[in-house]
């Protein structure tokens, strides 16, 4: 989602010269095209909650069945999201809401003791392994300056978040900042059940700087760093194609979309919180937030025609089509000759029952799945789905 007036502009240029040498991987993401197909998910059990907008990623608590949204609204993204290179001041508060689908009641948290600035980004929420009745909150926050210096210049001040609270409860407390220099430009997080630490990407190395967009579009110019309470942050892979949704599995396995390198990268963690690359997967499309399912099979949502983001995030109302990927182990007859994984594109709809979604979650034990998205219009809820 970054720097399209550029790219397109480049691609107008370059690309009868070196469409097949360079271009061609980054035109087949753009989906320039590609006819979207409708499929997987019907429109007649899917509903739209329109009070929730600009969720760019859902997290579900899988023993309520109670969803936590990092939300905003379309308005706000445009004036306050620098990781598309929006520096100007934002108009209103952003917030994390729980919905609970059985009631469809929704709830915006009230912060005790705290105000959050800026904007919203990735998310966790995770129960602590001392009483599964506490929830910890893990946020990327894009906050503004404080220091008055030019934030299109210099950069945000951005930060991760750490809140505490109960199953069912309304309100968040806070427990503590993370402010690093290894927090350049955070997109996702993913939390530990102690509280004290996280993995998340950043999408670009550099906040700001000389063709900081196109390097993010077309370098390994993003990375993945780890931060602990008691011991700092630091970066632990440097340099990925940009790095977006980031989550892991309870047997220490991390799982990393880089969107632009549309792949999927698998690590393994170290006791020193290092990580040690296992395999990449390839995907056909660019991919965003990743979430595992309870019977362990890993979604994330995907851009079938990546450039219609571009007009949606300008105006929410232009609908940007989306596409769910599943992971899966591969059990059938491939997985004697190599092919560990099975990697299907499981529903795919041209923006009419979800747009412009950032996150996709499945509940399998309900039989639900959620679509929302950076600055969707709406909350998408799709009842009997069989994925
Ligand atoms: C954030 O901080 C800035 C600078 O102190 C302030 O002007 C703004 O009102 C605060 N709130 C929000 C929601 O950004
Ligand atoms: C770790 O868990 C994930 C998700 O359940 C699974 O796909 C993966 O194979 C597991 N890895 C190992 C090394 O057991
Ligand atoms: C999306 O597909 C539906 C069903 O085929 C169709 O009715 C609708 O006009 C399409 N909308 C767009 C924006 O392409």
């Amino acid at each position: 989602m970054f720097g399209w007036t550029v790219l397109i502009s480049i691609i107008a240029i370059v690309v009868p010269v070196v469409h097949q040498v360079f271009l061609a991987p980054i035109i087949r993401a753009a989906g320039l095209s590609y006819t979207v197909q409708n499929y997987g998910l019907n429109a007649e059990k899917c509903e739209k909650f329109e009070e929730l907008k600009g969720c760019e990623k859902i997290v579900l608590h899988q023993a309520t069945g109670v969803l936590y949204l990092a939300c905003s609204t379309p308005e706000n993204r445009l004036k306050w999201f620098p990781p598309a290179g929006s520096y100007e001041t934002p108009v209103g508060e952003d917030y994390i809401a729980t919905f609970d689908p059985r009631t469809s009641k929704i709830t915006r948290l009230k912060l005790e003791n705290f105000q959050l600035n800026g904007t919203v980004h990735g998310l966790d929420v995770v129960p602590s392994e001392k009483n599964p009745n506490e929830l910890f909150v893990y946020l990327v926050n894009h906050r503004t300056r404080q220091d008055g210096l030019d934030p299109a210049t210099v950069g945000a001040d951005s930060v991760i978040q750490i809140f505490k609270t109960v199953v069912g409860g309304s309100t968040l407390s806070h427990i503590t900042t993370f402010q690093d220099s290894a927090i350049i430009g955070p997109n996702d997080v993913t939390g530990f059940s102690d509280g004290k630490r996280f993995y998340f990407t950043n999408f670009v190395n550099k906040k700001t700087g000389f063709a900081h967009q196109l390097r993010a579009m077309f370098t390994t110019f993003s990375s993945v760093g780890y931060c602990h309470s008691d011991h700092g942050c630091k970066i632990v892979v440097p340099e990925l194609f940009g790095a977006n949704g980031i989550t892991k599995a309870s047997n220490g396995t991390i799982y990393v979309a880089t969107t632009n390198g549309m792949e999927l990268k698998m690590y393994e963690k170290q006791e020193d919180a290092s990580l040690i690359s296992l395999e990449s997967i390839r995907y056909t499309t660019p991919i965003d937030n990743l979430v595992l399912d309870k019977e362990g099979a890993l979604w994330s949502a995907g851009f079938p025609k990546y450039m219609e983001i571009y007009n949606h995030i300008k105006d929410s109302s232009q609908p940007s089509s989306v596409c769910a990927w599943k992971l899966t182990m591969n059990t059938g007859e491939g997985s004697f000759y190599g092919e560990r994984y099975k990697v299907q594109k499981v529903l795919e709809n041209n923006g009419t029952i979800g747009s412009g979604s950032t996150t996709v979650v499945r509940d399998t034990e309900r039989g639900l799945l959620f679509m929302h998205g950076l600055v969707a219009p709406y909350l998408t809820v799709c009842r009997d789905v069989e994925l």
